[in-house]
């Protein structure tokens, strides 16, 4: 896109780039993870995702992020015990989940309670792994929580035996979780933990760069995540193929909505410009853990695939990481309004890891904008307009 001409402050005229969306920008200098969009590669501090993804636990990769090498069994021993000792909920935002309506979207629970969390906890100052940690381990039991008393259902007791991963699965259910399940869960997990400059990541970065605290960070960051075309299409995509209910209505129902000008939810990305890595991984366990479901998912993408490729010639649209997410996901038992707040599950990791590499080498994130206004208006008084 040409460049645009913008006023700066002392009047003169200057060329700068205006990429709608800010594609292509460089906005940060991370050493967390890498996106290549154009070969499909996702990289965490150098490691290939698709060796962590069956491979590693998520405590593993906070560790990663976190500390910045992959933990010895000691060191992982060490973070499992900090998550463990901070496993926990207050009174106080107990409270506020008890009185929170049934109706309320899990979404807007989760912000709710970690705004509270932080004012609660004095959560101020410098951000710090110790605050990371707190945090991380307070996802999902808040949403376990909500989950289980909007149901009129007891809240239960996080259990010390499990894992990170286990014991959500455990709150939500109340029932033992199945191997399969923790292991399709925490994969999913260690593939969400971290994307790079994502809007929610960009967004927790801008608070970090004004020297606000880690909760505030993480608030504005789930405010981000909720919309649909960022972390709440997984439960759109969900939504989607029950629509489409058959293979046969599929075809029709992908021409109609495109000729209508809606999306189809869990294609497309801005980065990837061919398939994402992590729908490949997912793609496979959704096969594995779900075979009638992932039957039907998989022939919707390919017409999908092929259709938008026949309609939007060039624009390299493919499956991304929320197709596959919604079907793993329920073939986990995680019900459909969960699906983005699982999500934040895992990228709680990767924003407070940025949030502590914005924080420690800190400059406030303030770009320009382009003016597009009128230039010199004379100002008429209040009774003479
Ligand atoms: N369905 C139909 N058309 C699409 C889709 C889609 N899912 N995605 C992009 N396009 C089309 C647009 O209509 C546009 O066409 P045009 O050039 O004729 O106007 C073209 O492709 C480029 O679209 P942009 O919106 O400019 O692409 P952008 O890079 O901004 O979009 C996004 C990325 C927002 C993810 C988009 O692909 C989308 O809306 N997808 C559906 C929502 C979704 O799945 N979001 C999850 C993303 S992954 C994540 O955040 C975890």
């Amino acid at each position: 896109m040409a460049g645009q001409t913008l006023i700066v402050g002392n009047g003169a005229e200057e060329q700068k780039p205006n990429k709608a969306g800010l594609e292509g920008i460089v906005a940060a200098t991370t050493a967390l993870s890498n996106v290549d969009g154009q070969v499909g590669r996702l990289v965490y501090r150098g490691y290939d995702i698709h060796d962590l993804a069956h491979s590693t636990s998520f405590e593993e990769i906070a560790y990663l992020l976190w500390f910045g090498h992959l933990p010895k069994r000691s060191e992982l021993a060490g973070l499992q015990a900090s998550l463990l000792e901070q496993r926990q909920l207050s009174t106080d935002i107990l409270t506020i989940l008890r009185n929170l309506p049934a109706e309320t979207a899990p979404m807007d629970t989760l912000r709710t309670a970690v705004s509270a969390w932080g004012m609660y906890a004095n959560v101020q100052g410098q951000p710090t792994i110790e605050q990371a940690i707190a945090l991380t381990a307070r996802f999902p039991l808040i949403l376990a929580t909500f989950h289980r008393l909007r149901q009129g259902l007891e809240v239960l007791e996080p259990r010390a035996d499990l894992s990170y991963t286990a014991n959500y699965l455990y709150l939500l259910t109340g029932q033992e979780p199945k191997a399969e399940h923790i292991k399709g869960l925490d994969a999913y997990l260690v593939m969400l933990a971290d994307h790079s400059m994502n809007a929610s990541t960009f967004t927790a970065r801008i608070v970090a760069s004004t020297a606000s605290d880690l909760a505030s960070a993480v608030v504005a960051a789930i405010c981000a995540l909720k919309g649909p075309l960022h972390g709440g299409a997984a439960d759109k995509a969900q939504e989607m193929l029950a629509e489409i209910g058959t293979a046969e209505n599929a075809e029709p129902w992908i021409r109609a909505t495109l000729s209508s000008g809606r999306r189809l939810m869990g294609f497309g990305h801005r980065a990837y410009k061919t398939t994402d890595p992590r729908a490949e991984e997912l793609r496979e366990m959704a096969r594995q853990a779900d075979p009638v479901g992932f039957a039907f998912a998989r022939r919707v993408e390919e017409l999908a695939v092929s259709i938008l490729d026949e309609i939007k010639p060039g624009r390299r649209l493919y499956t991304n990481v929320d197709f596959y997410s919604a079907v793993l996901l329920s073939s986990v038992g995680i019900p459909i309004d969960l699906f983005t707040p699982t999500f934040a599950v895992a990228r709680i990791a990767g924003w407070t890891a940025h949030i502590l590499e914005q924080s420690a080498n800190n400059r406030l994130i303030r770009p320009l904008a382009a003016y597009s206004g009128p230039a010199s208006l004379a100002f008429v008084p209040l009774d003479q307009r």
